[in-house]
């Protein structure tokens, strides 16, 4: 049985680690990637997400460009993560870049196509910031209720990254956030509570190079650039709600209501997770709607799950 996929990307160094085990993975078929600005500009998004493809063996994925910036345009003023994954967003490995061309369709377009032409149920699995989603969800309704899921990287039940409140992801388009968090929809939220537990190190990196093919010698570029900077150990980050989508025996997770803090405040962007099974009449503010929240994953088999298919 196969579980048919789309991503959303702002590929990232940790986008590429989930790309190259969707796309290596028999089990998964990956009908279509979208991309979104985040990581780094929505141009170098597009570029790397196509040079991953071709580093995966898996060129003829369509891959849509999509949102520019977040939805209330402030993305200049935000800045990026090319602190964590390099000047290009991949690690400085984007170069000579694919020859291949991005699909003619926007993002929007593509994931109301690949859903409606899909004779499979489809996941979707955001791993950005929410923006292409959010925009898809409003102007395809209909088409979004007809998703089997969406598994998201984003927030946290537990404190940010980014700020103290809030995780990259959601911080980037808070808006966007709301709207995904507001839907309705069948959510699983993977966050930060579990994301940085999946860790790599030297000795991955010494067996992929073992393994030595164009995908592992890639992976294990992608690790090598993190270590320098981080020191012995770093994490496969959005790979993991991959991961989770196909193995959710290998995660603990617990039904909350989740509402989004999109006020101008220090807790702009933070997913405020609230466990209570009901709340007093007074202090309900629970605006969102009901989400499955990852709290604990079995980070080694998951780990072996990755290496497994980067072959
Ligand atoms: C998220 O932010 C990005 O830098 C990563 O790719 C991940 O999706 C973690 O907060
Ligand atoms: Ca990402």
């Amino acid at each position: 049985m196969t579980v048919s996929i789309i991503l959303d990307v702002d590929t990232g160094v940790d986008d590429a680690f989930a790309i190259l085990y969707a796309t290596r993975n028999p089990e998964i078929t990956v009908l279509g990637i979208t991309c979104v600005d985040g990581n780094t500009s929505l141009k170098n998004v597009c570029k790397n997400t196509l040079q991953v493809l071709d580093m995966a063996g898996a060129s003829s994925i369509p891959v849509a460009a999509g949102a520019n910036e977040p939805l209330m345009g402030t993305a200049g003023d935000l800045g990026d993560a090319s602190h964590v994954h390099g000047g290009d967003g991949l690690a400085g490995l984007s170069s000579p870049g694919s020859s291949r061309a991005l699909d003619s369709r926007h993002a929007v377009e593509l994931i109301r196509d690949l859903i409606e032409g899909s004779k499979d149920p489809v996941a979707l699995v955001p791993i950005g910031p929410l923006t292409n989603i959010a925009l898809f969800i409003s102007t395809y309704p209909e088409t979004a209720k007809k998703l089997e899921r969406i598994v998201l990287m984003g927030g946290s039940a537990s404190g940010g990254n980014v700020t103290a409140a809030a995780e990259f992801n959601v911080w980037h388009d808070p808006e966007a956030a709301h709207i995904v968090f507001n839907s309705g929809l069948r959510l699983t939220m993977y966050g930060l509570d579990v994301f940085y537990d999946l860790k790599v190190d030297q000795e991955h990196v010494k067996t992929l190079r073992e393994v030595g093919s164009v995908s592992a010698n890639f992976a294990a570029d992608l690790i090598e650039f993190r270590l320098q900077s981080l020191g012995s150990e770093m994490c496969l980050g959005d790979y993991g709600a991959v991961a989770s989508l196909l193995h959710p025996e290998l995660v603990e997770s617990s039904v909350m209501n989740v509402v989004v803090d999109t006020s101008q405040g220090p807790g702009r962007g933070q997913t405020i997770c609230d466990a209570r099974p009901e709340a007093p009449e007074l202090y309900d503010f629970r605006a969102g709607k009901e989400c499955t929240v990852i709290l604990k994953v079995d980070a080694d088999a998951m780990v072996k799950l990755w290496m497994e298919q980067i072959r």
